[in-house]
């Protein structure tokens, strides 16, 4: 089929778009040509590769980061989560002098800051136990292996769209290729919030978990109903499946994570990015008798190895942002904020391609050609339409995730949620015919 005069129009903006960003970024290519050279395409974190070439960053200084171009942007990528504090928190900060000054790094021993870290996360959470990791990732392998010795069962119910790691992922509907445990995976594609489907596969054959987010956050903060997250624990509770909360991103969405905000009680959730403190970190915690599969003093119990598990700077540094910044009173205030910033986003999107999805402080703009307005699970979207919105945001200067998540930094200048509002809104108004719903 030849391209229709919209599709041309389009194709010619965001290639004009790209042109322009080639243009405004010379340092930030030279510094990609180089990379090629040393790291394949030139990138070691996949998520963070963008064509014709990923902008590089100087430097960061609370909700402003700066690209070696010198472009300062608001930062609304919030490291994926991970950077509530902002850049070099005074807080936080002072906790890295604290550590390095007073205890030091690699002691090769356990430490009394894990105690405490491990006694205030299960209070905040809710947990009985917890145990460390050096990222999400992790986490979740963990957990899922301690699901597997605790039913004695190998497969995993999980979400079309679902991310739970780098050898976790389900975007797409199907297991990644170079995903762990091939054989054993039960993904639902299509099925996030449709609770008929969900039941189905946690009542099948050898189901040992089903591990599921409570906002689905690569698949653009795609909140999972209460009643899905409610008859999710029930039907696992009923098959003897053990209910894993994948809260690597929703932690931070209440003061007890999305369980508290859902009252949900899943068996085992799994959390990182921003507990870390912005540092390299995971945990997984929750019933007392799942975890003791990983109790050293019992004959036979899981290996959970990992030098860096309780590194000591991740113990201080998440500790203290946990205590002194991230309290259940800023969390509450943060999400509100965050709430008041999509409802606003939404009023301004009505009867166009573009909306707003998301739970308090984590959002994502998603293009559909239908114009959904409301998104319940993973839909096909217009890519172009995503790039020009991207290319011409930082254009205005707000740094984004290129697929659209935005993570709100704690502190973010109120007049910059207003600015980005007013850009949306004129993105809308200069693209009229092209983000349009045509009629049908
Ligand atoms: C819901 C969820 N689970 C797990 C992970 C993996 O965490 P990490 O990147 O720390 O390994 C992520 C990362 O984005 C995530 O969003």
């Amino acid at each position: 089929m030849s391209p229709t005069p919209a599709d041309q129009a389009l194709s010619a903006a965001v290639q004009a778009a790209a042109d322009r960003f080639s243009a405004r970024n010379p340092r930030s290519a030279a510094l990609h040509a180089e990379a090629v050279n040393s790291m394949p395409g030139g990138n070691t974190r996949t998520t963070l590769h963008t064509s014709p070439f990923p902008v590089y960053m100087r430097s960061g200084r609370d909700f402003r980061v700066t690209s070696e171009d010198g472009h300062v942007y608001t930062d609304f990528v919030g490291e994926f989560t991970a950077g509530l504090y902002g850049h070099s928190h005074p807080v936080i900060v002072e906790a890295m002098r604290e550590c390095v000054a007073t205890t030091g790094l690699n002691l090769g021993a356990q430490t009394a800051h894990e105690v405490t870290y491990s006694r205030a996360l299960c209070e905040r959470f809710g947990l009985e136990r917890v145990r460390f990791t050096n990222s999400g990732t992790e986490a979740n392998l963990h957990a899922l292996a301690a699901a597997r010795a605790f039913t004695g069962k190998r497969k995993v119910v999980v979400f079309g769209g679902g991310y739970h790691g780098g050898v976790l992922g389900f975007v797409g509907g199907k297991p990644g290729r170079n995903n762990v445990d091939l054989a054993d995976w039960v993904v639902v594609d299509g099925g996030y919030n449709d609770i008929d489907k969900a039941t189905e596969a946690i009542r099948g054959e050898g189901v040992a978990a089903v591990l599921v987010e409570g906002v689905q956050g690569s698949a653009g903060a795609i909140a999972g109903s209460f009643e899905f997250m409610r008859c999710i624990q029930i039907a696992a509770k009923e098959a003897g499946v053990l209910f894993i909360l994948d809260e690597v991103m929703t932690s931070r969405l209440s003061p007890g994570g999305i369980a508290d905000l859902y009252k949900l009680e899943p068996d085992l959730r799994t959390m990182g990015k921003w507990l870390g403190g912005g540092l390299a970190s995971g945990m997984l915690g929750g019933r007392a008798d799942v975890m003791a599969a990983f109790d050293p003093r019992s004959p036979g119990a899981l290996t959970h190895g990992g030098t860096f598990n309780n590194n000591t700077l991740a113990m201080y540094v998440g500790h203290a942002g946990l205590s002194k910044i991230y309290t259940p009173e800023a969390c509450v205030q943060l999400n509100k904020i965050g709430d008041d910033f999509r409802n606003r986003l939404a009023g301004l999107t009505k009867g166009t391609k573009l909306c707003f999805t998301g739970v308090g402080s984590l959002l994502a703009s998603h293009f559909t050609d239908e114009g959904l307005q409301e998104i319940v699970r993973e839909v096909p979207e217009n890519a172009q339409l995503k790039d020009l919105f991207w290319y011409e945001m930082l254009e205005d200067g707000f740094w984004l995730v290129r697929r659209g998540n935005i993570s709100l930094i704690l502190g973010t200048d109120e007049g910059e949620l207003n600015r980005f509002c007013e850009s949306v809104a004129a993105f809308l108004e200069r693209h009229g015919d092209l983000v349009k719903v045509s009629p049908k």
